[in-house]
């Protein structure tokens, strides 16, 4: 269904789905505003299908119910970032078997009436997405992340919020590190990419920076410390990546694994501290950032930009090109199938301009 042409539009849907991203409430509020003026009903579908799964109802998006919202974080739809419908079943009233939960999003989103949905979310939302369009789903695809990581764009919404949070919270360990001359390690961000870590690690004059595109080792980092210490530099701040991994070593992840969402990542940044500690003997401490990289008002750059996603979705609706996602190639919009986007994530090249930027400057990147 890649492409049906114009056709009239009566009414479309928009959904938020996966980790929020500071800027989604931009998208809703331009999506919502631009389908508006086209004559076209707009629904709000709540916690990302919840609303076609019996949750709570679709609520009606009008000027009024979008006003003042680009400035603020998180997403008045609400978002969930667990249970595949494509692998979850579910009761369904007046039915005795349990359904599949992909079935009853197609049979709830024809008995609304909607023309089509715009799908606003990471490259799980966009798998789901690719699939309930094989299904008879018209969807368009706005990519959110504040990792960054999304094949076939060049910048997802969020990313400059978390990296901006990071970078603040970075610029005040240096006090305190340097106050009691330690080495402070913190752990951001990112998932499987590094691009929260090289960006915040770069802006906040870090010395290491660690990222799963560099898998580093323990030796290269202790040398680096020491050799700052006798230059005369009696702390050292280390930025890591969630995902970031020791060579010949995999990712390190929290608890186990929860049938229907991914692994959570965690734990490297205190394992590299007790590292650091044990092979040099120098007091570390380490903080793990968390969930802060993704609350707030989104900054200026990503409300922009979240925007122009939303008005370019609807106008990518309106010409009839379903089954594409909204993609970002500066300085314009444009857009790529979704099933090509679906394929991959997008990595950290150790060839970045960014990372030579590093490298040059003489910051540590553990290998
Ligand atoms: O994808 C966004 C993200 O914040 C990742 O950086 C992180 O690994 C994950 O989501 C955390 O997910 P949760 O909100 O389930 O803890």
């Amino acid at each position: 269904m890649a492409n049906l042409g114009p056709h009239k539009i009566h009414r479309i849907a928009i959904n938020t789905g996966g980790g929020d991203a500071p800027g989604l409430n931009a998208v809703i509020r331009a999506v919502t505003l631009c389908a508006r003026r086209r004559g076209w009903e707009v629904l709000g579908i709540r916690h990302g299908y919840g609303s076609l799964l019996g949750g709570e109802p679709v609520m009606k998006l009008n000027r009024q119910a979008v006003l003042g919202i680009a400035s603020q974080g998180g997403t008045i739809l609400g978002t969930v970032n667990r249970g595949n419908p494509f692998e979850t079943y579910i009761t369904v009233p007046g039915c005795k078997k349990k359904r599949l939960a992909a079935d009853v999003i197609v049979d709830n989103f024809h008995k609304l009436k909607i023309d089509g949905l715009i799908a606003v979310g990471g490259d799980g939302s966009m798998r789901i997405g690719h699939k309930l369009m094989q299904m008879g789903i018209p969807i368009i695809g706005v990519p959110k992340t504040i990792d960054n990581d999304m094949a076939c764009t060049h910048r997802t919404f969020g990313f400059d919020t978390a990296v901006q949070t990071a970078t603040e919270a970075i610029d005040k360990l240096h006090s305190t590190a340097a106050a009691h001359e330690r080495i402070m390690v913190v752990e951001v961000m990112g998932r499987y990419s590094g691009w929260i870590a090289l960006h915040s690690g770069l802006s906040g004059s870090c010395n290491v920076i660690l990222i799963p595109e560099i898998p580093f080792t323990m030796q290269a980092i202790c040398d680096h410390i020491l050799n700052r210490r006798k230059l005369g530099r009696t702390y050292s701040i280390v930025c890591v990546a969630e995902g970031a991994h020791p060579k010949g070593q995999g990712m390190f992840f929290k608890g186990g694994k929860v049938r229907g969402r991914e692994q959570r990542l965690g734990g490297i940044g205190e394992w590299v501290a007790s590292e650091i500690t044990k092979r040099t003997g120098l007091e570390t401490r380490s903080l793990v950032l968390g969930h802060l990289q993704r609350g707030g008002s989104p900054s200026t750059y990503d409300r922009l930009l979240a925007l122009r996603y939303g008005a370019a979705a609807v106008r990518l609706a309106a010409e009839g090109m379903w089954g594409n996602m909204i993609c970002f190639n500066p300085p314009s919009m444009g857009h790529v199938p979704i099933e090509e986007v679906i394929r991959d994530t997008k990595k950290v090249s150790v060839y970045d301009d960014t990372v030579l930027t590093g490298r040059e400057m003489g910051i540590c990147f553990g290998d």
